[in-house]
C-alpha cells in the first residue's frame, strides 16, 4: 500500500532524507555501541525523582559537540536539546524519562545499580540512550532536515509529574514555536525483542488514587451493640465498590479499581473508632474517571450513613489518560513498518491500566506513545521480569531499534516523506 501523500515542508534536498527505510536502521545500529555504553553508565548510577544531577552530567556530556541548542531545568534536572535544520518546517518533540524506582536490583548484571536501592527497574536508562542516539543520528543529517527536533529528556515519571513540571518550563516552546507534534516509546519486556506496539486512541490509563476514613464509636470487642463499628463499615464499602464499577460503566469501557490498604484496631479486643481504605482507580476515558471519582465518595458516604457511621473519601489525581493521536499513530505505524519491517510493527488491542506521565504532552500536542518491545534474550515474553522488578531486564540490540523508529519517525513527519511500507 502506497501511503497518503502529506504535504512536503519546503526541504532543501528532499531526495537526501528519503532514506528513512531500512538504511536507517543500518546507521542506528552504527551508533549503538555508544548508545549501550551510556545506558549502562546511567544503570549503573540510577537517581529518583525530580532531581538527578548525575543522570543530567552524563546526558549533557553525550550530547556535547552536536551543535544543539541545550537548557536545563530549573525546578528539575531536565535537559531540552533542540536540533535546528537547514531549512524551515515544523516542530516535532521527542522524549525520553530518566528517573529510576526505589527498588534493590537482583538482576546481577556486570553493570548492576551501584546505588543501594535504587535501580533502573522500568528502562528509563534505555530510553535516555537512544534519544541521545536519535540526537547523534539527526544531528547527522542536519543540512537536509526541514524544522527542528526537541529533545525532552524529562526526570521525575514515577509518580512526580516531572512531564508537566517540563511544559510549566517550556519544553513545547523550547524551539521558538511550539511543538506540533511529540513522539515517545517505552521498553516493554514483555513484547518479543524489537516489536513496536500502538494503538489510535487510549494507549495507557488516568491512574488516581483514594482514600476512605470511616469513623464510627469504638468500645469493647465483646459488645459490639454499646459501639459503631467501623470495621463492617469498610468492609461494605469495599465490595459496594466493586459493584459499582462493574454496575456502573459499559462492557467496552475498561476501568479498574482496587482497594489495596485497609487499616483499623491494632487489638484483638478493641472496636476501633476508625477504619481506613485506600486503593487506586484506572479509567481509559475522561468521562468515566470523573464518574468514578464522584461514585467513590457517593458509595462511601451512602453505605456508612447506612450504618450510622460517616465518613471521609478523597480522591487525588494522578496521571490524565495516556491518548495517541489517530493520524500521527497511522504515521508511525507506517514509519516503523518501513524501517523495522513490517512483521515487527502492530496495532494493539487494548490499552493496559498502567498509566504514564507523557499523557500530559499528549494532551497539549497530538502525536505518540508506543512500546517497544524489550523481552531479553533466552526468555519467553510472558515470563519475563515485568517493569518495574526487581529482575527487569531487556535485550540491548533494541537500543538500535528505538534510535532507529525515533529517528524514522521525526523524519517522516518533518519531510512528510514515510518510507513505503513493504508488501
Ligand atoms: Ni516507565
Amino acid at each position: 500500500m502506497t501511503p497518503a501523500p502529506r504535504a512536503a515542508h519546503g526541504t532543501p534536498d528532499a531526495t537526501a532524507v528519503t532514506t528513512a527505510g531500512p538504511a536507517l536502521l543500518d546507521e542506528a545500529r552504527r551508533l549503538a555501541p555508544e548508545a549501550v555504553a551510556l545506558r549502562r553508565a546511567l544503570h549503573r548510577g540510577p537517581e529518583l525523582g525530580l532531581d538527578l544531577p548525575a543522570t543530567q552530567r552524563l546526558v549533557l556530556d553525550a550530547l556535547d559537540g552536536l551543535g544543539l541548542e541545550i537548557r536545563t531545568g530549573r525546578a528539575l534536572s531536565s535537559v531540552t536539546a533542540t536540533l535546528t535544520g537547514a531549512a524551515d518546517g515544523p516542530v516535532i518533540l521527542l522524549r525520553a524519562d530518566m528517573d529510576a524506582l526505589p527498588v534493590t536490583e537482583d538482576t546481577g548484571l556486570p553493570f548492576a545499580s551501584r546505588n543501594p536501592g535504587l535501580m533502573h527497574a522500568c528502562g528509563h536508562d534505555a530510553h535516555t540512550a537512544m534519544l541521545v542516539g536519535a540526537a547523534r543520528l539527526l544531528a547527522g543529517r542536519r543540512d537536509a532536515l526541514p524544522g527542528r527536533v526537541v529533545f525532552m529528556f524529562q526526570p521525575g515519571e514515577e509518580g512526580e509529574h516531572g512531564a508537566r513540571h517540563m511544559i510549566e518550563e517550556g519544553v513545547l516552546e523550547a524551539s521558538g514555536e511550539r511543538a506540533d507534534a511529540a513522539f515517545a516509546l517505552h521498553v516493554q519486556p514483555r513484547l518479543p525483542a524489537g516489536a513496536l506496539r500502538l494503538r489510535p486512541g487510549p494507549q495507557m490509563a488516568a491512574s488516581d488514587r483514594f482514600r476512605v476514613v470511616v469513623r464510627g464509636r469504638g468500645g469493647h470487642a465483646s459488645a459490639p451493640h454499646t459501639t459503631i463499628d467501623p470495621v463492617p463499615v469498610a468492609c461494605e464499602i469495599v465490595l459496594a465498590l466493586q459493584t459499582m464499577v462493574s454496575r456502573t460503566l459499559a462492557a467496552d469501557d475498561s476501568a479498574v479499581l482496587s482497594v489495596t490498604r485497609l487499616a483499623a484496631s491494632t487489638a484483638h479486643a478493641v472496636i476501633p473508632d476508625t477504619a481506613e481504605l485506600a486503593g487506586t482507580v484506572r479509567t481509559l476515558a475522561e468521562p468515566t474517571r470523573q464518574r468514578l471519582h464522584e461514585a467513590i465518595v457517593r458509595v462511601a458516604h451512602g453505605v456508612a450513613a447506612a450504618h450510622g457511621a460517616t465518613a471521609e473519601a478523597t480522591v487525588t489525581t494522578g496521571y490524565p489518560v495516556t491518548v495517541n493521536d489517530p493520524g500521527f499513530t497511522d504515521l508511525v505505524l507506517r514509519t516503523a513498518a518501513g524501517t523495522l519491517g513490517a512483521e515487527a510493527v502492530d496495532v494493539m488491542p487494548a490499552a493496559p491500566l498502567t498509566a504514564e506521565d507523557f499523557s500530559y504532552v499528549l494532551r497539549a500536542v497530538p502525536g505518540a506513545l508506543a512500546f517497544l518491545g524489550a523481552c531479553p534474550p533466552g526468555v519467553a515474553p510472558h515470563e519475563a521480569p515485568s517493569l518495574h522488578s526487581a529482575r527487569m531486564d531487556i535485550d540491548e540490540d533494541v537500543i538500535a531499534t528505538g534510535i532507529a523508529c525515533e529517528a524514522a519517525v521525526a523524519l517522516a513527519f518533518l519531510t512528510g516523506d514515510e518510507p513505503e511500507r513493504p508488501r
